[in-house]
């Protein structure tokens, strides 16, 4: 007897949960500076967890795990780890770009009520996993599809998440414990939000803007008139903003 009891057909999504799931793409949004500290309700949590733990992941390992970090102390602890490595990555930009970086805001630690540290285990169901044999780094991308799964589940959920990359890993493995055999993949801050912009922070402040989809389709094999009108149009953008 087959598994499949329910015909393809009847397993469509109607137009109305294709507009949904569409809403909830284009109307997610990383979300630093618009966080309230009222708390995240519990079943909220709940749902948004289980949809990051049924991302797609190679072999079927499932290498994430998720520290939820509600404590104000730790929150803090990372937010001056992330003060350090915010400070040592304006000095990799110069003019008008540092001074322009200095003033966007790059996190919400303290201000998002709880932080969730998602983690990659490569041991995790054994040394050998089906579809990790030829490319190992398999492993994480499955974790950054949870991540993915999550930060849209929340959208759904009306709340906001905030991605901070600007960290050592050595401030979460010492705040939060994590062995040196587990990987850090994200440290994101969750929690409600007073706006959702329609348009990334970045472009709304005049960082980058989004590049057209057609320029990043190309058919049949790579094309490099692609990439030079990709990179001509960065270069009319940042002249535009006043950068050389
Ligand atoms: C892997 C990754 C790391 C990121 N790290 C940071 C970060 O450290 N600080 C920050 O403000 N935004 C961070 N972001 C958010 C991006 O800036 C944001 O996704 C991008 O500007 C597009 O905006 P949107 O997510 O609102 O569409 C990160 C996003 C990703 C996918």
């Amino acid at each position: 007897m087959s598994d499949f009891t329910v015909s393809s057909e009847a397993q469509a999504f109607s137009l109305q949960e294709r507009e949904a799931l569409y809403k909830a793409i284009f109307a997610r949004r990383d979300i630093r500076s618009q966080f309230l500290s009222k708390p995240v309700a519990e079943d909220s949590l709940q749902r948004i967890l289980d949809a990051a733990h049924h991302a797609p992941s190679v072999g079927f390992m499932q290498p994430w795990d998720f520290i939820l970090v509600r404590s104000d102390a730790k929150r803090q602890a990372i937010k001056e780890g992330f003060d350090a490595a915010n400070a040592r990555s304006a000095e990799q930009f110069s003019g008008e770009r540092r001074r322009h970086y200095q003033r966007l805001k790059l996190e919400g630690i303290v201000e998002a009520p709880l932080g969730i540290c998602v983690t990659c285990d490569p041991s995790r169901t054994g040394p050998v996993v089906l579809g990790r044999t030829i490319k190992p780094e398999m492993d994480n991308y499955s974790a950054v599809c949870a991540v993915q799964n999550l930060w849209l589940a929340a959208r759904a959920e009306g709340l906001g998440v905030g991605w901070v990359s600007i960290l050592d890993d050595e401030v979460l493995r010492e705040t939060l414990g994590i062995p040196e055999q587990i990987r850090i993949i994200a440290y994101l801050c969750l929690g409600r939000v007073s706006a959702f912009s329609d348009i990334p922070e970045l472009e709304r402040k005049g960082w980058l803007p989004r590049r057209p989809l057609e320029l990043a389709v190309h058919e049949d094999g790579w094309q490099a008139t692609q990439q030079q009108q990709t990179e001509q149009l960065l270069a009319e953008y940042l002249h535009e903003k006043g950068y050389e």
